[in-house]
C-alpha cells in the first residue's frame, strides 16, 4: 500500500494508547500476580522492572521501527525491506496471531460469561453460588462457550471494520481510561479492607526463601514480559506501520513499557491481598491459594468476592468489566495484525479481510471452545485443544523473537533501526546499548525462554517455570 493511502494513528498519544491497550491484557491481570506470588514478591517485581526496561524496551523499539520503516504489516515487511529470503519470518510472525487469536477469544468468551453472570447478580438474580461447579459446568456445556466466543469475536470484528482511527482508536479511548480507573479503584478498596496490610506485605516484600533460584525468577519474569508486551506476534510491527514519521519510536516504547508494567503491578494490589486474606481464613498458605491456571480468575476470585458479601457482587462485576475491556483491547490488536497481513498480502479490501479472519477465528475457536465439553475426547498430545494451541505458541513466539533480533542485528543492521529512531529529529542516546542488546544479549535471553518452555513441556529438570 502506498504511504499516502495507508491508515495512520491520529497522533503519538493514540499510538501509545493502542499499543498499551494491546499490551495490557489477561497477562497483566492474571499471570503477573500469580508469578509475583510464586517467585518471592518483591524479588520478582524488581527483576521484572529491570528486564522490561532493558530487554522489553529493545524488542519493542525493534518491532515498532521495523513496522514504521517498512510501512507494512509483519507478513510483507521483510520483503519490503529488501530481504525476500526472510519472508518466512513474516509468515511465522503471522501464524502466531492467527493461531493465538481463536483461543484467546475463547477465554474472552469465558470473561463475557462471568460479566453477564455478575450483571445478573447485580440485578438481583441468582448467579455464581458455587464457583467451582459454575466454571466446570460452563466450560463443559454443549454450546455456551462457543456462543460466548462468537459474541466476543463479533465485537472485536465490528471495531476492526470501523478502521484504525474510527474503530481501534475510539474503542481504546473509551475502554482504557475506564479500565485504569477501575483498577485503581479496586486496588484502593482492597487496600482499605481490614487485614489487607498482611497481603500487601506478602506481595511487595522480597522473600528470598521462597523464590527458588534467581535464574528461575529471571526466566519467569522474561517469559511474562515477553507475552505481556505482545511481542513476536506481528502486532507491534503492524501498529508501528501506522505510526507517523514525526513521532518518536523510543519515547513511545518507554511509555508503553511503563503503562504495561504499571497495570501489572497494580493487578497484584487488586488480587494478592484479597486472596491471601481469604486463604488465611480458610487456614491455607497464601502462596498455595494463588494458583496458576484459569482457576485463579474463574474460581478463586469469585469465591473471594462471594466472601465479601453484598459489596463483593459489585466488586466482582467491576472486576470482570475491567477484565473484559483488557481482553477486548488485546484481541482487537491481534485481529488487526491478522487483518492487516491478509490485506497487504492478498491486496483485498479491509472488509473482506475482516470477514475472512472472522470466519477463521470462529472455526478454529470452535475446536477450543468445544474442547472441554462435546469434543473433550479429542486431545492432541494428550492436552485439551486450547492448552495444546497455547503450548505450541509458547514455543513459536520466542523462536520468532530470536529470529527478528538476528535479522535486525546481523542482516538488516541495527543502524537502520537507529536511523528510524532518529527520524523525528531527536538524538538517540542508547546506540551502543541497543547494538549490544539486539545482536547478542536479546537473542540469547530469548532462546533461554524457549529452552525453559521446552523443559516445561517435557518435564525436564528443574528449569520449567
Ligand atoms: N499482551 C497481552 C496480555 O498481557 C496478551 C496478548 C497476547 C495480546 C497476544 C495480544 C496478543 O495479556
Amino acid at each position: 500500500m502506498t504511504d499516502s493511502k495507508r491508515a495512520s494513528w491520529s497522533g503519538s498519544v493514540a499510538f501509545v494508547l493502542a499499543a498499551a491497550a494491546s499490551a495490557i491484557g489477561l497477562g497483566n491481570l492474571w499471570r503477573f500476580p500469580y508469578l509475583a506470588a510464586k517467585y518471592g514478591g518483591g524479588v520478582f517485581i524488581a527483576v521484572y522492572l529491570v528486564l522490561s526496561l532493558t530487554l522489553g524496551f529493545t524488542l519493542l523499539v525493534t518491532e515498532i521501527a521495523l513496522g514504521r520503516y517498512s510501512r507494512q504489516s509483519q507478513l510483507t515487511a521483510f520483503r519490503a525491506l529488501g530481504h525476500p529470503r526472510w519472508n518466512f519470518l513474516g509468515v511465522m510472525a503471522t501464524i502466531v496471531p492467527l493461531f493465538i487469536l481463536p483461543y484467546y477469544n475463547v477465554i474472552g468468551g469465558w470473561v463475557v460469561k462471568y460479566f453477564t453472570a455478575y450483571l445478573k447478580m447485580i440485578a438481583g438474580g441468582g448467579g455464581i453460588e458455587n464457583p467451582q461447579g459454575f466454571f466446570e459446568s460452563f466450560i463443559a456445556a454443549p454450546w455456551e462457550p462457543f456462543v460466548c466466543m462468537a459474541a466476543f469475536t463479533a465485537v472485536t470484528s465490528a471495531v476492526i471494520i470501523m478502521g484504525v482511527k474510527n474503530g481501534i482508536e475510539k474503542a481504546n479511548l473509551v475502554m482504557m481510561p475506564i479500565l485504569l480507573l477501575m483498577a485503581i479503584g479496586i486496588a484502593v478498596y482492597v487496600a482499605l479492607l481490614p487485614g489487607a496490610g498482611e497481603g500487601i506485605r506478602f506481595y511487595l516484600v522480597p522473600d528470598f526463601s521462597s523464590c527458588g533460584s534467581i535464574g528461575k525468577v529471571i526466566l519467569g519474569a522474561m517469559g511474562q514480559m515477553f507475552y505481556s508486551l505482545s511481542l513476536a506476534m506481528g502486532i507491534m510491527i503492524t501498529y508501528g506501520s501506522y505510526m507517523r514519521r514525526c513521532d518518536s519510536v523510543p519515547k513511545a516504547s518507554v511509555r508503553i513499557v511503563a503503562a504495561d508494567t504499571f497495570v501489572a503491578v497494580l493487578s497484584g494490589f487488586m488480587i494478592i491481598p484479597v486472596v491471601v486474606m481469604f486463604a488465611a481464613k480458610a487456614g491455607e498458605g497464601g502462596r498455595a491459594a494463588i494458583d496458576a491456571g484459569p482457576g485463579l480468575m474463574f474460581v478463586t476470585l469469585p469465591k473471594v468476592f462471594a466472601s465479601l458479601g453484598q459489596a463483593g457482587v459489585l466488586v466482582g462485576f467491576l472486576f470482570f468489566v475491567l477484565v473484559l475491556f483488557a481482553a477486548l483491547t488485546s484481541a482487537i490488536s491481534m485481529t488487526e495484525a491478522c487483518v492487516a497481513a491478509v490485506c497487504d498480502f492478498f491486496r483485498i479490501s479491509r472488509n473482506a479481510s475482516v470477514g475472512a479472519v472472522g470466519v477463521w477465528t470462529i472455526l478454529l475457536g470452535a475446536i477450543s471452545a468445544f474442547g472441554y465439553g462435546r469434543w473433550a475426547d479429542f486431545k492432541p498430545c494428550g492436552l485439551p485443544v486450547l492448552e495444546f494451541f497455547d503450548t505450541s505458541m509458547n514455543v513459536l513466539t520466542p523462536v520468532v523473537a530470536a529470529l527478528i533480533c538476528l535479522f535486525v542485528g546481523w542482516v538488516l543492521r541495527p543502524k537502520r533501526i537507529l536511523a528510524e529512531c532518529r527520524r523525528d529529529g531527536s538524538a538517540v542516546g542508547f546506540k551502543i546499548f541497543y547494538v549490544v542488546m539486539v545482536k547478542f544479549i536479546a537473542p540469547l535471553l530469548v532462546l533461554a525462554i524457549l529452552a525453559s518452555e521446552i523443559c516445561r513441556i517435557f518435564g525436564i529438570g528443574g528449569w520449567a517455570i
